[in-house]
Order: structure tokens, then sequence, then C-alpha cells
């Protein structure tokens, strides 16, 4: 049961632009008419540094940063590839989730774009485009399992193809990278936190210290981390001042509590999985997003999965974490098939992919917000 790549009459050059949280991207894609991409150029600038003295990310340092530098991101990856505006076919920008004055520098950009060269424009779902990805980088057709774990989201989802998602788990509260990012603040590991807890954890001891397994062996795929942030809070209240060792074993049974939470939460959704997508659905599980990066859970996956009788699709990690050509692809996809948008089409800051599962948090009049 393998989607086939919609047929486009002709190769489609697509610009596409990001700008939803702390990566102002800009990327040039093809797709072939037969359904492949390949990327002529892919630019990412990260703000990590104007974030960093705050602990996290600032949505007004965020916007004005992403006016400052995306005219010139866009140029650079042009140049990169000798082209220039007058062979792309479409504009593609990001319309949400994410920091309203991030998406609008990035959608009003491509519309004035589109608008000034008589360019089709596409207002991509940032989690379309993640989910799409292992279509650029792999050759990969839906259907598959798709878990999605950044700093910013974490869900399950069914993937069936362009605008079909079916959201088979979410989180109650922190997102993974999140809690990695706070886990990391209140060892003093600073920001990002993730890597840092990631190498910590390598010269750890993950039995050390008896963290709770957030939401093992309950019945729905959802995850929750605010409970484990906790605990991680009340040790260190408890060591005082940790030594390296300390903060050694507690990043490590920290990254144990996680991995182990996550492979149940996944187990279960391998079940939703097979019944809501059919018996001839693939089994084939992806992986994306910043954590994706993370060793001690791709270690794991690869071996849950082959356990389940799953393959394990992990894109580049440069493709996991947020960029341009995804947006670009995602866009091309979609106008493959037609589904182009207006220049009225707005920034969504929340904006579920599965629009038919009702929301677990955050529902109202701005929609669901996991
Ligand atoms: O996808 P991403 O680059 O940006 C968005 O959040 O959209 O993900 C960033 C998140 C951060 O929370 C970061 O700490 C986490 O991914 N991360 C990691 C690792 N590398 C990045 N978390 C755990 N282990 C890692 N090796
Ligand atoms: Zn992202």
């Amino acid at each position: 049961m393998t989607q086939s790549a919609p047929a486009s009459p002709r190769e489609l050059l697509v610009l596409g632009i990001e700008t939803s949280c702390d990566e102002t991207a800009a990327a040039l894609v093809v797709r072939s008419p037969d359904g492949r991409g390949r990327i002529l150029s892919n630019v990412v600038r990260s703000q990590l540094d104007q974030h960093r003295p705050y602990g996290g990310v600032v949505p007004e340092i965020a916007a004005r940063a992403h006016l400052e530098i995306l005219d010139t991101l866009i140029a650079q990856a042009l140049e990169e590839t000798s082209l220039t505006l007058s062979s792309v076919d479409a504009i593609a920008a990001t319309a949400g989730p994410g920091l309203i004055g991030g998406l609008l520098v990035g959608l009003v950009t491509a519309k004035a774009i589109a608008l000034a060269r008589g360019l089709p424009f596409v207002a991509v779902n940032h989690l379309e485009a993640h989910a799409m990805t292992p279509g650029l980088t792999d050759g990969l057709r839906p259907p598959y399992l798709l878990l999605l774990v950044s700093g910013g989201h974490t869900q399950l989802l069914g993937v069936g193809g362009i605008d079909d998602y079916i959201r088979l788990g979410t989180t109650l509260d922190d997102a993974l990278g999140e809690a990695f990012d706070k886990t990391a603040k209140l060892l003093g590991l600073g920001y990002p936190g993730g890597p840092e807890v990631d190498r910590q954890a390598k010269a750890g001891n993950p039995a050390r210290f008896d963290l709770p397994r957030p939401m093992l062996g309950r019945p729905d795929a959802n995850f929750s981390f605010a409970g484990l942030k906790t605990a991680v809070r009340q040790v260190v209240l408890k060591l005082g001042k940790p030594t390296p060792t300390d903060i050694a074993d507690l990043c490590a049974s920290f990254q144990r509590a996680v991995v182990l939470s996550v492979e149940d939460r996944i187990k279960v959704a391998m079940g939703f999985y097979a019944d809501r997508m059919g018996p001839g659905a693939k089994r084939v599980l992806v992986v994306s997003g910043g954590v994706a990066a993370n060793s001690e859970l791709r270690r794991c996956l690869t071996e849950m999965a082959a356990r389940h009788g799953f393959r394990l699709v992990v894109p580049p990690i440069h493709l996991c974490t947020d960029n341009a050509a995804m947006i670009a692809w995602a866009g091309a996809e979609r106008l493959a098939l037609g589904k182009a948008d207006g220049l009225d089409a707005p920034a969504r800051p929340r904006w579920p992919l599965d629009q038919t599962t009702s929301p677990l948090v955050g529902s109202g009049r701005l929609g669901a917000k996991v």
C-alpha cells in the first residue's frame, strides 16, 4: 500500500522560506516529474547566539533577526546555484505553526516575491514539511509512522500523504526537546541543552537515579515530560552542588527514562497505526526533529523498530532540524497536486496536521495547541 508520487507534467523549481522559530532559512529544491527531489541549495542561519543569554527563544528577538537576514539568505540560496528568480516556478513559505512574528516575516517576503514575479505561492505547514522530508531524502512515499520530536513538537502521526494525517499521540505538556533543554538548564549545562545532555550521558551511570518513566503502560500513545523534569529538579536540590559525576549520572538516568517512555509510546502507536491505516500499511518508522540527533534514542529505536518488524528511517540530521529545503519540498509536493494558495493565506501560530482529532490541550479560537 504505497502511495505513488503525484505526477507533475514538468520539473518544478521551488524557493522555500522558513522563519517559524529560531532558524532563518532559504533553499532551492527541484522536484522532477516522477516525484523525486533534489536540493540545489540549502542555507540556514541559526539565531542561537541571540537567544542564548535568555536560555530560550525570545519571540520578539526572533522576528527582528529573521527580518534582518532573510533577504540576504534568499540571495545566497540563489547565488549558490547560479540561478536567478526567473528560473523559479513557485515560492513556498512556512505559514505555521510557530511564532507569529517570525511567520509574518517569512510569509510577507514570500508573498511579495510571488506577487512581483507572478509566481504561485504555497503556504506550508511546518509539521507537514517535517513529515514529508523522507520523500526528499530517501525517496520514501507514505504511508509510514512518524515520530516528530523537536524543541516545539512531540507527536506520533500516521502519515497517509499530503493533507492526510492521523494523530496517534501527542505530548500533554512539554515537548521532548524542551524537556532536554530544561533538564540541561537545571544542571547549568547551557542552551540548547539536548546535545550537552547527550554528551554528558555517555560518561554517566543510567541506573544511579531512579527517575519516573512517564506514561509507561498507558493504553494511549501520548507523552508527558513535566513530571520527569520535576523529578530531576528534586534530585538536583537534594544534591546541592552536583559534582561532574553527579551531572553525568543524572543526564544518563534522565535519558534512560526518556528513551524507555518513548519506546513504550511508539509500541502503542504501532498498534494504532496498523488498525487505522489498514493491514497493508508499510512497516516503516520515521524519526524526525532535532531530538532525532540523540545518540541513545537512535540506538534504542533502531533495535526497537527491528524487534517489531519496522524499518527505521532517520533523515540526515541537518534535514531533521529546521531548514528550508523541507519547506520547498513540501511546497513542491503540494503544487504537484495543484494545491497552491492565495496571497491572503494567513499566518497560523497553531495549525495541527490532523484536523479531525479533537485537541487535547489549548482548544479555542486559535485551534488545538497539540
Ligand atoms: O528541530 P529543532 O532543531 O528545532 C525545533 O525545535 O523546531 O530541535 C531543537 C531541539 C532542542 O530542544 C535541542 O535541545 C534538541 O532538539 N536536540 C537534542 C539533541 N540535539 C538537539 N536533544 C537531545 N539530544 C540531542 N543530541
Ligand atoms: Zn521544526
